[in-house]
């Protein structure tokens, strides 16, 4: 019924168009994953599986939203950068904000089986989601910088810790015994006393994963005249990069290239 009396009542909605030429940044985080992580027992301190999923769901968001040019994820948190020139759903944060969301729990929730396919899932996994606005690319290369040094410091912490409590110690002890330590001592820590050189632990758990569209080159079935056919296609890669460096952005310098 067009123009009813009741139609007043639209205009108490909020206009919450993002500022043009701005890169979004939506950033999703495990709603109180401490405790779905015990509930679903995931390894400590990390749990391949679990940080597989997650990748899995991010690898489906960059192909879902053709926006998204570069994700960047570590523990139980993703963050998903848009292009600065992205018009989709108008620049609406509550659109773009509320659909990453319910997106990547719905991915979540149908690929669990595949990565936990003898643990049902007990609880109902959710996420908070928020959007950060960066004015340059340089900001935004900052921010991924900031993520990937706070894996590495929470890796490097959970680490020992972890180990301490395996070896015997309470949570309490072991948190007393890392008080105050640097990051070279804790190093010196895991190998004196666990034999763990740091530096040989897996990519995945010290450096987070990266997902982004990277242009390949296939040889498809060579023509009439029996010449091959190449084709350029596009494919979404996984990988865990440092990304603090300049060398990963150097080799890709599409992705944060600014119009
Ligand atoms: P809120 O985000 O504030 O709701 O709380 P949270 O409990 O999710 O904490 P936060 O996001 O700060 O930290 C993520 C937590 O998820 C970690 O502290 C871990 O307890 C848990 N977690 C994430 N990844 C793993 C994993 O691979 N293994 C295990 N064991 N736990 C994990
Ligand atoms: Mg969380």
């Amino acid at each position: 019924m067009a123009n009813s009396k009741y139609e007043y009542v639209k205009k108490f909605e909020m206009d919450d168009k993002l500022p043009a030429c701005n890169w979004i940044i939506v950033r999703i985080d495990g709603h109180k994953f401490h405790q779905f992580s015990d509930d679903h027992d995931f390894d400590k301190p990390n749990d391949e599986n679990a940080l597989n999923l997650m990748n899995s769901c991010a690898v489906s968001m960059v192909e879902h939203f053709p926006d998204i040019v570069f994700a960047y994820g570590v523990s139980d948190e993703y963050s998903f950068i848009w292009k600065e020139t992205s018009q989709l759903y108008d620049r609406r944060a509550s659109k773009i904000l509320s659909l990453s969301v319910s997106y990547f729990t719905s991915l979540y929730v149908i690929k669990w089986k595949d990565f936990f396919p003898h643990k049902g899932l007990k609880e109902t996994p959710c996420f908070d989601g928020r959007i950060v606005l960066y004015p340059r690319a340089k900001i935004v290369r900052d921010y991924l910088s900031w993520r990937q040094v706070d894996c590495h410091i929470n890796n490097q912490y959970n680490t020992c810790f972890w180990m301490l409590v395996k070896s015997g110690k309470t949570k309490k002890e072991a948190q007393e015994r890392l008080k105050g330590t640097l990051a070279k001592d804790k190093n010196e820590l895991l190998f004196q006393q666990f034999g763990i050189n740091y530096d040989k632990l897996p990519d995945i758990f010290k450096k987070g994963s990266c997902v982004y569209k990277d242009t390949v080159e296939e040889t498809l079935k060579p023509d009439n005249g029996g010449n091959p056919v190449k084709r350029q296609r596009q494919r979404v890669t996984v990988g865990h990069f440092n990304i603090i460096d300049d060398r990963f952005w150097d080799e890709q310098p599409n992705i944060l290239r600014e119009n």
